[in-house]
């Protein structure tokens, strides 16, 4: 334990953790989710909605985690015992299961952004052919031993990044991943903003239309920033456990909230002008990505290169966020077993991708209807276990944990960084509207 403590690791730079954090936050959740659910739910308005639950529970959550692994320098479950002891570790355990979880279909998708580059490269989804388009993602979805490989090898390249360690992997891939990253879309953009028609796509993402914002639009919002801020599941204690005791956490957090705001509103730019241009419904779901993104890319000068940058920037974007979401179990291993961190790694990797892995990579084509849950696809139940339920009640948790089990310890780290009376707005927000909201989004979806 002494020997754990003495090594634990720790980032290279403020700027690196910044980075890394991002890359933790732009991952499929602003990218692939946040042009569609807006598309459908009042473009503008949904925006605003947007960027109002980043900045209060969003960025608060965020700073309540950073200051728990700040304060114990170890990943949620042990941090929860050490700060608090009682039955507090079970929460830890619970949210290490839920990241678990999201690992388990995230690589999944990320093995079709893999796909989707190799499918760039060849040409062979440059096609305005809806049909064929539609056929080609019930293949890379439906092929079995495509499908396999391109997951094993999307969760062997995050296990190789977490493997290199805190300083030499993950803040060293993301210093380069996110830079990038953003300089493609705006590569993407500066292409589809020119696109006769575009501008229609611009104002209806900039023009907010409140007829169509319901609670249920707020309560989306809600949910679509946690989880795009990797909030609610311990992803950010595991991260900030690696900060020096010093680091300001509060204008990291604006920080890593900003760069996630800027990231889904360009997305929205890269994704809606061009959605407009050619006149397909923007509310067109998950295929927007995969079907009718591809389908543009063919109507546009130098198609098959755009369309090559577009997947190669999901890829980056899910890959930076996969490694965040395989750190917090890798991490769990380490300070609860004192496993060395290579051991912990593949343990974690190779468990993920039989127990979860393979049957999520299955939910689609010929063995989709093998396995059912409820109803739904292994995927599907991951997800919604995930997203809809640990994740809610693990950041409605660690809400109550920071704004009363450990309050006063948060808020003398607080005064070193904040006036008294955002203090006060900090803990309302944290102890009392947090779990309030987030309960509600859980408890929407679990009706819904
Ligand atoms: N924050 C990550 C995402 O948005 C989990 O994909």
């Amino acid at each position: 334990m002494t020997q754990a403590v003495t090594k634990r690791a720790h980032w290279g730079s403020k700027i690196g953790f910044i980075l890394a954090a991002a890359g933790s936050a732009v991952g499929l959740g602003a990218i692939w989710k946040f042009p569609y659910v807006a598309g459908k739910s009042g473009g503008g308005a949904f925006l605003l909605v947007y960027l109002a639950c980043l900045f209060t529970v969003g960025v608060v959550m965020l700073i309540a985690e950073m200051l728990i692994g700040r304060l114990a320098k170890r990943s949620i479950t042990t941090a929860y015992r050490e700060l608090a002891g009682k039955w507090w570790p079970w929460a830890g355990r619970m949210s290490v299961l839920c990241v678990f979880l999201i690992l388990g279909f995230y690589c999944v998708v990320g093995g079709w952004t893999l796909e989707y580059i190799v499918a760039s490269i060849d040409g062979s989804i440059i096609t305005t052919d809806k049909a064929v388009l539609a056929k080609q993602f019930a293949a890379f979805s439906g092929d079995v031993t495509t499908v396999l490989i391109a997951t094993a090898v999307f969760l062997m390249l995050t296990a190789g990044i977490v493997i290199a360690g805190v300083q030499s992997g993950i803040e060293r891939i993301c210093k380069i991943l996110m830079p990038t990253l953003f300089i493609l879309m705006l590569l993407l953009i500066s292409q589809s903003l020119f696109l006769p028609g575009a501008m229609q796509g611009v104002s209806y993402f900039f023009t907010p239309d409140w007829s169509k914002v319901t609670i249920t639009t707020v309560l989306d919002a809600l949910g679509l920033a946690v989880f795009s801020l990797s909030v609610g599941a311990g992803l950010m204690v595991a991260y900030g456990s690696y900060l020096e005791s010093g680091t300001k956490v509060v204008s990291a957090g604006m920080w890593i909230a900003s760069l996630a705001a800027f990231a889904s509103v360009l997305a929205g730019l890269m994704i809606l002008p061009a959605v407009f241009a050619f006149g397909v419904n923007p509310a067109a779901g998950p295929s927007l990505t995969f079907i009718t993104m591809p389908m543009l890319f063919a109507q546009m000068p130098f198609g098959q290169v755009l369309a090559l940058v577009f997947f190669a920037l999901l890829f980056f974007a899910a890959l930076t966020s996969s490694i965040s979401i395989l750190e917090p179990v890798v991490a769990f291993l380490i300070d609860e077993y004192q496993l060395p961190r290579r051991r912990a790694t593949l343990i974690a990797a190779s468990t993920n991708y039989v127990l979860l892995g393979i049957p999520a990579a299955l939910s689609f084509g010929e063995f989709s209807g093998a396995i059912s849950l409820w109803g739904k696809t292994p995927f599907d139940v991951m997800d919604y276990l995930a997203s809809n339920i640990l994740m809610p009640i693990g950041g409605m948790l660690c809400a109550i944990f920071v704004g009363w089990v450990i309050w006063h310890n948060v808020q003398v780290r607080l005064e070193q960084e904040l006036s008294t009376i955002a203090i006060k707005t900090y803990w309302l927000i944290a102890a009392i509207a947090s779990p309030i909201l987030i309960g509600a989004v859980a408890l929407l979806t679990i009706l819904g």
